[in-house]
């Protein structure tokens, strides 16, 4: 039998070769949210790591929904013209089977931010920055602007924009679309009694601030035909006192599912800087377990998964049907070929690298990281 994580699985009506999913990941490198040549190399390299499925990064649904200057969007022809060249580009040289989807969102009070690399903090005046727009007029930190309240209006416009943006993705034939409903943008600050202190229908209880999320998500759900899986990335946790718990999760799952998507990816955290979050190798799979378990929804787990046992292990427990990697396969962009190796399994490579295969290569041994390797862990 097959290593778990290498057996394939439907996501919703899209069918995976695997269960290894390229997390969503920001390149700060697009110029007014038109993806360009940064762009084509890291979806090509990624489309042939291995992964089943590659989800490119956090994708403005407005100009002013941007995190950085530098995120991509797809709000105008010309993003989503530059985003057509590029995944046509990554599936010409992708695996077999490989799965494209694009995680669409409003970065909210997180806008306007430099790009990590310059300091990650709210854009000072000459650097061009833009106003910012949230639940309620609290600031994500301090340094960071007051953000202005979103009235009912701007809801409208932002939902529009939600479909519109999908609308774009679904021409482009990506065969998923992401919801970003966490780490503290716009949706994850509608359902955060942190940050969403309104006193109108869109806040006070749970549900309540459920709504606006939930508002969207049926307004793209029903502009996303049903041959494309849709999901959305949520909180398993704010890691305060006093912000969102696991069980919220669950709520928020089970309302999406409800609606009709097809997934959810559990991640946590960056909606408070004061928040102690114990990372470690797998630390918010627990949260995915628990949603799979009480939500009954296709459950993908994130964050500090490393090693090819360590993810095969998730996915066997049925802690979680599918595992995202960020941070390793920017460190090792063939990890699905690897993780074949260390269990065993076999996987199409492109004939023109057939010769890496380790049976072909005795010199494989002495390249690969060795599975203690300091570094990788403390990624
Ligand atoms: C360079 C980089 C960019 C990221 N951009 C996004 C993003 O666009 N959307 C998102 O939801 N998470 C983003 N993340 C978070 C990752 O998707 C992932 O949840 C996180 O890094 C934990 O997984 P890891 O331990 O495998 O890196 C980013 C992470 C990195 C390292």
């Amino acid at each position: 039998m097959t290593a778990p994580l290498f057996s394939p699985f439907e996501l919703g009506p899209v069918r995976l070769s695997n269960r290894i999913v390229v997390a969503p990941m920001c390149q700060y490198s697009a110029n007014d949210g038109c993806m360009n040549d940064w762009h084509l190399q890291h979806l090509m390299a990624m489309a042939m790591s291995g992964a089943g499925m590659v989800v490119v990064e956090a994708t403005a649904v407005e100009r002013l929904g941007r995190i950085t200057h530098g995120c991509t969007g797809l709000y105008s022809d010309d993003n989503e013209r530059a985003m057509a060249r590029v995944i046509a580009a990554a599936r010409g040289v992708a695996l077999p089977g490989v799965k494209f989807g694009v995680q669409i969102g409003h970065a909210g009070r997180k806008a306007s931010a430099q790009r990590p690399w310059e300091g990650g903090r709210a854009l000072k005046e000459g650097d061009d920055p833009w106003t910012t727009y949230a639940p309620s007029p609290l600031p994500f930190d301090e340094g960071w602007p007051i953000p202005e309240e979103l009235a009912d209006a701007d809801l409208a416009r932002i939902e529009k924009a939600f479909v519109q943006a999908a609308q774009r993705a679904v021409r482009i034939g990506f065969e998923a679309v992401e919801l970003h409903m966490a780490h503290g943008y716009l949706l994850h600050t509608f359902q955060s009694p942190l940050s969403n202190r309104r006193g109108d229908r869109w806040a006070g209880s749970a549900e309540k601030r459920m709504a606006f999320p939930l508002s969207v998500a049926r307004a793209v759900r029903a502009a996303v035909p049903g041959d494309v899986a849709l999901g959305a990335r949520i909180t398993g946790s704010d890691w305060t006192e006093d912000g969102l718990k696991p069980e919220d999760a669950v709520t928020l799952s089970r309302a999406l599912k409800e609606i009709g998507l097809d997934f959810v990816c559990v991640s946590s955290g960056g909606i408070a800087l004061k928040a102690k979050i114990p990372v470690g190798p797998g630390y918010q799979v627990p949260f995915a377990a628990k949603v799979r378990r009480e939500a009954g929804i296709a459950t993908r787990a994130v964050g500090m998964i490393l090693e090819p046992a360590q993810a095969n292990d998730i996915v066997t427990r049925g802690d979680a049907d599918l595992v995202a990697l960020a941070r390793a396969m920017l460190d090792d962009p063939r990890w699905g070929w690897h993780a074949a190796e260390a269990l065993g399994v076999e996987i199409p490579r492109p004939p023109q690298y057939a010769r890496v295969a380790p049976a072909l290569w005795p010199g494989a041994a002495l390249v690969r990281p060795r599975e203690d390797d300091e570094f990788r862990r403390s990624a």
